[in-house]
């Protein structure tokens, strides 16, 4: 059988100084202060909701940035991209804390095109949770729609019809997949509080006078239409 079109997921295990580990762990919860989630139901908290989406600018994260930077270079060499090829900005970045019984639903980041997720602990039991990456098109499954719902005729462990895959949060791993790939975070079915350090990361072409078809042109380059900071109607 050839499996063709695979999905890139980059899985790294870093080993971070325990004392920046435990300063951005305690920085973390400090963000999140007396909130407990998300105002919907049961979902974690999440910093950009709360107005903390600029972990990249913390001193406490700038040992996570470095990593990060030196893992999304990889990444996209592993990938194909030229080297050069493109200019990447991180365009927001915030903690997620889930208490036990707490998780994040199903979505994606239109937003962006590299999400990142750095976990800042974790057993790698799956117990406090673990991110579920959905497959975006389930082609496998021959007619649309027979890898969801009871008594179809797909064997539950069909591995060549998966439905999602998941990665359990482990202390110290970082994760980069396609920031349009749905995925979600399972429930911290642990008594442990749960924390993750998210990015959302997007390309460009590099500055310069030159654009490329289809790729953002620069930041840089971009103006606001409205003298009103671009607000409009
Ligand atoms: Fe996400």
């Amino acid at each position: 059988m050839l499996e063709l079109f695979p999905l890139a997921v980059a899985r790294v295990q870093l080993q971070p100084d325990p004392l920046d580990s435990a300063r951005l762990f305690q920085q973390v919860l400090h963000w999140r202060g007396d909130s407990i989630g998300n105002p919907l139901e049961g979902c974690a908290w999440t910093g950009d909701l709360h107005g903390v989406h600029q972990v990249h600018r913390s001193p406490d994260a700038a040992w996570l940035l470095a990593q990060l930077r030196l893992q999304v270079g990889k990444y996209l060499e592993d990938l194909g991209f030229r080297e050069g090829g493109v200019a990447v900005h991180i365009q927001r970045s915030w903690p997620v804390v889930s208490e036990p019984g707490q998780l994040v639903g199903r979505h994606h980041h239109p937003n962006a095109h590299i999400s990142a997720v750095y976990h800042l602990n974790g057993d790698g039991s799956g117990r406090c949770g673990a991110l579920r990456l959905f497959n975006p098109m389930a082609l496998n499954e021959l007619v649309p729609g027979m890898a969801v719902g009871s008594q179809g005729p797909l064997r539950p462990d069909a591995r060549l019809n998966a439905a999602h895959h998941d990665i359990p949060a482990l202390a110290g791993q970082l994760l980069l997949f396609p920031a349009r790939l749905d995925h979600g975070v399972l429930e911290n079915s642990s008594e442990e509080v749960r924390l993750s350090i998210a990015f959302d990361l997007v390309l460009s072409a590099p500055a310069g006078p030159c654009s490329t078809e289809y790729l953002p042109p620069h930041p840089s380059l971009w103006d606001p239409l409205s003298e009103n900071g671009g607000l409009m109607p």
